[in-house]
């Protein structure tokens, strides 16, 4: 096996150890690999005042993927009094880094699975007919587009006039909000392109035939949401008629979603929708399979991937002497980063082990006991983040 270069983004808090964590998985299950370390989050905002510095960028661009822990984010001013002092009053302004490098490599394509590990006492429960408990298996896999709509950072607050003008030629606007002082509007905006809606649409029906899914759910607001939920809707109409015939369409409503992924989740397959209702949706599918410790995701541009856990970087928990957090949703995401490289058979070989773990039930982490996250979990019987490491080492 040829050597890998992979770029290490620790990050900041519980990302640090979560990939640390990883790595030791990756090497011990025989991925051959060399990391390199690239400075992103907290600490180089309030040195250099930028959380994604150049070198970052460039090593990414030279290797093209990336493992990543995860950021701590503040809001503008809180972030701003912690710059260090020689770099106040520099007008800088902070932004997340992760969104920074999803904006910047135009990792557009974001992919969260959310499968059930048989034996976790975290998967959702329900009951069936005569109060018997079932526990349905979830394997969906969403779909989010990662770079537009809600999340494209284009919002005013008292917009300038030009906007409003603009605003103001839609005769919807001057309906509803025409006798709103302007300085009292606060407008984000939610842009879909066809091309963007194009390729997350196609990535989704490429992988439910890649992995046998029977349908691809369109979870969106075309009711509504006319222009851009429709718009995503009609291209899903049309691709799936010329191209993947042999998937199932489906359209559901996100509100309807968030109710149904509860009451039947066994029966969606690949789910796929915008940057804001893909948030959601991949969240409350993740809460059904045990929540952020379980996960991970893709973020796929057309050169370069970064992978990462969905969790961020719990900072009250990083100072903890011994870490008590879940490596798995990390693990998870190092094995999305194998399949997409061509390294499918060491990723099934650590999925394999993790399921071992869970299964077995002997090493739990403390959201998989259902404890407060204290720092003295582990003296109640949870297992550390490295324990739950080397449990799943020990059955590769
Ligand atoms: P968070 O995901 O860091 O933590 C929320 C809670 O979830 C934690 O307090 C903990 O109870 C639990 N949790 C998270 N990861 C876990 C794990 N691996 N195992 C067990 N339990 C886990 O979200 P929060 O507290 O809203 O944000 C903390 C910081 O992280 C903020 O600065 C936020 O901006 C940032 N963040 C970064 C993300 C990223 O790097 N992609 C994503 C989300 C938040
Ligand atoms: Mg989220």
């Amino acid at each position: 096996m040829k050597q890998r270069t992979i770029v290490a983004l620790p990050g900041d808090g519980i990302g640090r150890v979560v990939l640390e964590e990883t790595i030791r998985v990756l090497d011990k299950a025989g991925f051959n690999a060399r990391y390199v370390e690239g400075d992103i989050g907290w600490e180089f905002w309030k040195r250099e005042g930028n959380p994604l510095p150049g070198r970052t960028i460039e090593l990414l661009e030279k290797h093209k993927i990336g493992l990543f822990g995860a950021i701590t984010s503040k809001p503008k001013d809180a972030a701003a009094a912690e710059l260090d002092p020689s770099l106040k009053d520099k007008g800088l302004v902070y932004s997340s880094p992760i969104v920074g490098l999803r904006q910047h490599f135009n990792l557009d394509v974001c992919i969260r699975p959310c499968r059930t590990y048989k034996g976790n006492p975290l998967n959702f429960i329900r009951r069936g007919p005569d109060n018997t408990i079932e526990e349905p298996e979830v394997n969906v896999t969403i779909f989010r587009q990662n770079t537009e709509g809600l999340y494209g950072g284009v919002e005013w607050s008292n917009p300038p006039e030009m906007v409003y003008k603009g605003l103001a030629s839609h005769p919807k606007f001057i309906q509803n909000f025409g006798d709103v002082p302007v300085e009292e509007l606060s407008i984000s905006t939610r842009i879909f392109t066809k091309k963007a809606t194009e390729r997350i649409l196609r990535a989704a029906f490429d992988y439910a035939r890649k992995h046998n899914y029977k349908s691809v759910t369109v979870c969106e607001k075309p009711n509504v949401i006319r222009e851009t939920s429709g718009m995503m809707y009609k291209m899903a109409q049309i691709i799936q008629a010329t191209d993947y015939g042999d998937i199932e369409l489906w359209n559901t409503n996100i509100d309807a979603q968030m109710m149904w992924l509860t009451k039947n989740p066994e029966i969606y397959g690949v789910i796929v929708a915008g940057n804001m209702f893909g948030d959601i949706v991949s969240d409350g599918f993740a809460g059904l399979i045990g929540g952020l410790g379980f996960a991970c995701s893709a973020n796929l541009g057309e050169e370069v991937a970064v992978f990462e856990p969905t969790h961020g970087s719990a900072p009250k928990y990083a100072g903890y002497p011994v870490s008590i957090v879940n490596p798995i949703a990390m693990m998870e995401s190092a094995c999305m980063m194998l399949d997409h490289i061509d390294e499918g058979e060491i990723a099934l070989r650590i999925r394999n082990a993790i399921a071992k773990v869970i299964m077995e039930g002997k090493v739990r982490t403390y959201d998989m006991m259902k404890m407060a996250g204290k720092a003295d979990v582990i003296n109640h019987g949870a297992a550390s983040t490295r324990q739950m490491a080397d449990a799943v080492i020990a059955s590769l």
